[in-house]
């Protein structure tokens, strides 16, 4: 069932909470992959009822990014959810979200600022107010579906511990279930925004997975020096990559790591063609 307003689905969502039944959301601005479809299959299966939210939400996009051109393909998206049993697929228009519209910066809306140790770090350094869009949305996503469970990829590895906290410190009552990613056969992380590359910048954007296994690989084998493993990635980087972060991070804090250990996540993010490519591993 495809729904637009705020109003249709709180009173759907009313009706699961009359009979009991739980209901799990999974959060997306669509142009749906297989990574989504992982995340929605889940909630399928936990949940009496899934709901997912498809919206491009402009205020988690810095001026520059590809808010106008990002993908939207709503039918596709809704039919896709349909097949895989979401119950419904919720996508506002902006007006509906933010029916101040004009008024879209924190002069004039509420926000929900995450901390500041969390967000001045990895992709929030170059996306200065990213995070804060994300969690207004989502919070106001919870507010509106007031889910049992929500579905975070671990792809969005950052926002996904952002996530975690909001909901810790602002005592939601929502339990969120982190789902691992979701690759092509090649390593590549599904992202909407491959769709961008050519068939050849995504032979070049294999280097981000590559890098990551072949870290994994040294330090599995007792290299856990941060700068050793550094070293073994940047020789594997050439002119159609433009770095932007590698960084050794605690899984549950961001805290940077002095040696690598079982707590350690690998974050990467680079360029090529000028597409910002992100992803990480454990290790
Ligand atoms: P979007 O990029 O559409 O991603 C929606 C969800 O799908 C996120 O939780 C993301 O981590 C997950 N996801 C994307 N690619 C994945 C992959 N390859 N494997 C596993 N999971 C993957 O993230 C957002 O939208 C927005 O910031 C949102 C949370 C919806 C707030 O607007």
């Amino acid at each position: 069932m495809l729904l637009h307003t705020i109003a249709e689905v709180r009173e759907q969502v009313k009706e699961w909470k009359k009979q009991g039944l739980t209901v799990g959301l999974v959060p997306t601005m669509g142009a749906l992959h297989n990574g989504h479809k992982s995340l929605i299959e889940k909630s399928v299966a936990k949940c009496d009822k899934t709901v997912v939210s498809v919206f491009v939400n402009p205020i988690q996009f810095c001026p520059g990014e590809d808010l106008d051109k990002y993908p939207r393909t709503l039918d596709e998206d809704t039919k896709l959810c349909d097949t895989i049993g979401a119950d419904i697929v919720f996508a506002p228009s902006p007006a509906e979200m933010y029916p101040d519209a004009q008024m879209l910066s924190n002069d004039f809306l509420t926000y929900v600022i995450p901390p500041f140790f969390y967000v001045n770090k990895l992709c929030g350094k170059s996306r200065v107010g990213h995070f804060d869009g994300v969690c207004t949305v989502v919070n106001k996503l919870f507010n509106i579906v007031q889910p049992d469970f929500a579905f975070f990829g671990e792809k969005d590895r950052q926002q996904l511990i952002i996530l975690k906290k909001m909901v810790k410190d602002l005592n939601i009552p929502v339990d969120i279930i982190p789902c691992p990613i979701v690759r092509e056969e090649s390593g590549l992380a599904l992202s909407s925004r491959n769709k961008y590359l050519s068939a050849n910048g995504k032979k070049e954007a294999l280097v981000l997975s590559k890098i990551l296994n072949n870290i994994k690989i040294c330090y599995n084998k007792g290299i856990k020096d941060i700068n050793a493993l550094k070293e073994t990635a940047y020789s594997m980087l050439n002119e159609n990559h433009s770095l932007e972060y590698l960084e050794f991070r605690d899984k549950n804090n961001l805290e940077e790591k002095e040696t690598a250990d079982s707590d350690t996540i690998v974050f990467i993010a680079l360029r090529v063609e000028d597409v910002r490519l992100i992803d990480n591993i454990e290790l």
